[in-house]
């Protein structure tokens, strides 16, 4: 297999029908993270109503829906979120406008394309080690915000729609990353901004459409590898009619169930770094199926890279001593850790 033939990308091949993956997609059994199980039990993950943080809730119902926060975090890592205020009809649209994007001639989306070592733009996976394991997925990354930072000759003109689409989506997710950074400080009775100065206002945010075709032998080839995320907060629209993605909780992998108008939420490793490790980064992967193809769109957020980022202050104390070394830039220590095969969190610790 040489990069050639990998450059076709992966919808192409799948497109050809049902033929073996070639094997720099074949994922090893071996891995520390357990082998493939397509369809494990599905895990205890929590939904939680986002419009009972804003007025005119009672405090009672503020106090338990922070607390049902909490807990979420703490022992499911992983949960929903409804009453975001974003129209069904409008999830509809951005998932389908993603998904006729990823079904173009594979000429238009390279008009899109990411250029070697960048984050922007169309592609498949980034290879960044010869021995690294693909993933059966493509990929349209964008910047969202800060908006002076949008390069509209990665957004699609085709299909039509696109653009508008995606500016009015990155506004709405922008309000409920917000409320979820405040609601996240106050369930550890934090002052509300507490993670949300730490991030910055020019915080970057981007918006990551998946995709992920038909894969014949979804017990060898995984859509997405398990890892976790490497931001603050990742807000996830799931497919609507295909699940896949699994969140592990103590050593064994759970299924996400699909609920068609909830936002899937993961806190990422700089949460986790902030939070002094009382919430974790969920460790995720996403399976392949072999008769549909399924899509994503994940909006993850990370700290300003030239600001240093710590645990908040009031959650170190003597039971509970920092953990971790205070950090800028930690998406070049992921990068860093990741080519020698290192987890970037223990990397960094105290
Ligand atoms: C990601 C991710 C999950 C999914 O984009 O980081 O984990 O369901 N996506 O596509
Ligand atoms: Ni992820």
């Amino acid at each position: 297999m040489d990069i050639v033939s990998l450059s076709k990308g992966v919808p192409e091949m799948a497109i050809n029908g049902d033929e073996p993956p070639p094997p720099p997609y074949v994922f090893n059994k071996q891995s520390i993270f357990g082998s493939i199980d397509v369809s494990p039990p599905y895990g205890p993950f929590p939904v939680i109503d986002i419009s009972l943080f804003s007025p005119p809730s009672s405090s009672a119902d503020v106090h338990n829906e922070l607390e049902k926060l909490r807990s979420a975090l703490i022992s499911a890592r992983c949960f929903q979120v409804i009453g975001h205020g974003i129209s069904s009809s409008f999830l509809d649209k951005v998932r389908e406008l993603g998904k006729q994007f990823f079904e173009l001639p594979m000429e238009e989306k390279q008009k899109y394309a990411r250029p070697t070592n960048q984050v922007e733009g169309y592609g498949s996976n980034m290879i960044v080690s010869e021995n690294q394991v693909l993933d059966w997925s493509d990929r349209l990354s964008l910047s969202v915000f800060p908006e002076d930072t949008r390069n509209f000759h990665y957004w699609p003109q085709n299909p039509s729609g696109f653009r508008e689409m995606l500016n009015e989506y990155a506004k709405e997710v922008k309000s409920v990353e917000q409320t979820l950074y405040k609601a996240i400080a106050k369930s550890l009775n934090l002052e509300e901004n507490s993670f949300l100065k730490m991030v910055g206002e020019r915080a970057p945010v981007r918006a990551r459409f998946n995709f992920y075709p038909r894969c014949s032998r979804p017990d060898l080839v995984l859509g997405v590898k398990p890892h976790s995320d490497t931001g603050g907060i990742t807000i996830l629209l799931q497919d609507k009619d295909v699940e896949g993605l699994q969140v592990r909780i103590d050593g064994n992998w759970f299924k996400i169930a699909i609920i068609p108008d909830a936002l899937v939420i993961n806190l990422g490793d700089q949460m986790q770094i902030m939070s002094n490790g009382i919430f974790k980064s969920p460790l995720h992967r996403v399976v392949t199926n072999p008769e549909k193809l399924r899509m994503s769109v994940a909006v993850v957020s990370e700290a300003e890279v030239d600001k240093e980022i710590g645990a908040v202050d009031e959650l170190v104390n003597e039971e509970r001593p920092r953990l971790y070394k205070n950090v800028k830039n930690f998406g070049a220590v992921v990068y860093e850790s990741y080519q020698k095969e290192q987890i970037a969190l223990d990397t960094i610790t105290a």
